[in-house]
């Protein structure tokens, strides 16, 4: 898949949650990466950093991840994903999606333990073949967190360019302590996120899933253009 446009990108690009279990080659990984750090970042930090699982290491960190699902609850909070008693609209639109994602996968809403096993599967990359973590030195502030969503954008668009999908994944925070382990990622790193790649499996309904958007005037105001 090419795209004609920019626009065309970010158009198409969207989560993916189900993988065909095609191998990502090293070098297109690395090319990626190096491209994304293209992205901006204030005064040029570029506070991303970045370990990526693939074959046999990201089997074994999943059979790993799978034992520490069943061995307890969730580390201790590093950061809060979302903000507590999160208000209106944005209450609604964390509700909307995930009611969407249930629907187009068949679990019903009071089916509790379906809902539980889909979430669950975040944490083996959606079955994805590449998965990727995302750290920031913990000395860094919100205005070098913003810098990493620039890096993580990038990120997805060049794999959406090259056919490839992805799913960005702030559940990997709950298990920051069993990531950080596996990976030996130095104790001044903090993960701030995962995110599955893969060729999206086509057929798959979660990768139908029509996630929408508040209209402009709801989160832009333009002034004096009609002057
Ligand atoms: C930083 C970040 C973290 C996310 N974490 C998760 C996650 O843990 N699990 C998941 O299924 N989706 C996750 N998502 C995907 C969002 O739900 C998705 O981007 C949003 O609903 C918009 O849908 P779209 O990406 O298909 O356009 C995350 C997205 C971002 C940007």
């Amino acid at each position: 898949m090419s795209f004609k446009s920019v626009s065309d990108a970010v158009h198409s690009r969207c989560s993916v949650r189900a993988f065909t279990n095609e191998v990502v080659p090293a070098e297109t990984l690395r090319e990626i990466l190096q491209l994304a750090a293209r992205a901006p970042s204030g005064g040029n930090l570029q506070p991303w950093r970045v370990y990526v699982l693939t074959g046999q290491e990201l089997r074994r960190f999943v059979g790993t991840m799978q034992e520490r699902l069943l061995s307890g609850p969730a580390d201790p909070e590093e950061y809060t994903i979302y903000p507590p008693n999160l208000k209106v609209p944005y209450r609604h639109y964390r509700f909307d999606i995930g009611e969407r994602l249930y629907r187009a996968l068949g679990v019903e809403r009071e089916d509790r333990e379906g809902r539980k096993q889909w979430f669950a599967r975040n944490f083996a990359f959606f079955g994805a073949p590449v998965g990727l973590f995302c750290f920031v030195d913990r000395c860094m502030g919100k205005a070098q967190w913003a810098d990493l969503g620039m890096f993580l954008q990038t990120v997805m668009l060049l794999l959406s360019e090259r056919g490839y999908g992805s799913c960005a994944q702030e559940a990997w925070a709950l298990y920051h302590r069993t990531v950080t382990q596996f990976v030996s990622a130095p104790k001044e790193l903090m993960l701030f996120c995962g995110m599955a790649i893969g060729r999206p499996d086509e057929k798959a309904a979660a990768n139908h899933l029509n996630s929408p958007r508040m209209p402009l005037d709801d989160f832009a105001v333009l002034r004096g253009f009609e002057e």
